[in-house]
């Protein structure tokens, strides 16, 4: 950010535009990978991140700053990791050294950059061309629980992956029978996976996905692992 002379205050913001094609328009927000990018807490809408220098900043041969206002890596790196995922296609008019090209590259992306003065299309270019893009392994960003299907319990034992009259139990030693219908039923209490460990630990909730166990081979498993079973073969993969 240019840091105007005079009495005023230091400039050290920039405002960024978030916005979607139209009310309603469906677009992508990857809540879970910026608040992990932010070691597990939300991110916020203040972001303070250094401004491009040093070994980032890109050279003419004669040493000068090849573009004057080039932007952060970092700063990119953040906005694509957040608003796209691999595959997609980042547009940039104003495209300058070609960092949003860059980034994009690297992270999986295809980009269409607009830029108006030859010399920066020529940066733009060389740059891209020297970046490489990462490991396609370790693109896939972490999603929120709730892009992924839902599958009720019921539908394991319309599957037949758990019979009806089966034992659940818990790490805790509580145990609960599974019906037909895909609840569960305790001593005193009936009601869904959920109801039902919640009573029998006396919580107000409790995730019975993580709570009940059953018995497979000789082994504990719980049922989560079936739902992702389930997951995978809906998502056409293997688990
Ligand atoms: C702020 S700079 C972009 C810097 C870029 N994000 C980077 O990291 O290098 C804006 C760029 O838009 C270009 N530009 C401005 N008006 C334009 C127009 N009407 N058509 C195409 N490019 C334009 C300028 O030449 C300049 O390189």
């Amino acid at each position: 950010m240019p840091n105007f002379r005079g009495k005023r205050f230091t400039n050290a913001h920039e405002t960024m535009i978030w916005a979607s094609k139209g009310e309603g328009a469906k677009y992508t927000f990857n809540y879970e990978a910026l608040k992990a990018l932010n070691e597990g807490i939300q991110m916020r809408s203040d972001w303070v991140l250094p401004i491009c220098n040093g070994g980032e900043r890109l050279k003419t041969a004669e040493g000068e700053k090849a573009h004057p206002t080039q932007k952060p890596v970092s700063l990119l790196h953040r906005v694509l990791v957040g608003s796209t995922n691999p595959g997609d296609v980042v547009l940039d008019p104003f495209f300058g050294t070609g960092t949003t090209g860059a980034v994009a590259k690297m992270l999986g992306r295809d980009w269409i950059g607009i830029e108006r003065e030859e010399a920066y299309i020529e940066v733009a270019e060389r740059r891209i061309a020297d970046t490489r893009a990462f490991d396609r392994s370790a693109l896939e960003v972490t999603r929120a629980k709730r892009a992924e299907p839902r599958v009720p319990f019921g539908q394991l034992v319309e599957r037949g992956m758990l019979r009806p009259g089966e034992m659940l139990t818990s790490p805790s030693g509580k145990s609960a029978k599974v019906r037909a219908d895909g609840t569960l039923v305790g001593d005193d209490v009936r009601g869904s996976i959920h109801q039902v460990g919640a009573h029998l630990e006396g919580a107000p909730s409790c995730n019975g996905w993580t709570y009940w166990h059953f018995r497979r081979d000789g082994k504990t498993v719980p049922i989560d692992v079936l739902r992702q079973q389930v997951r995978a073969e809906m998502a056409g993969r293997t688990p």
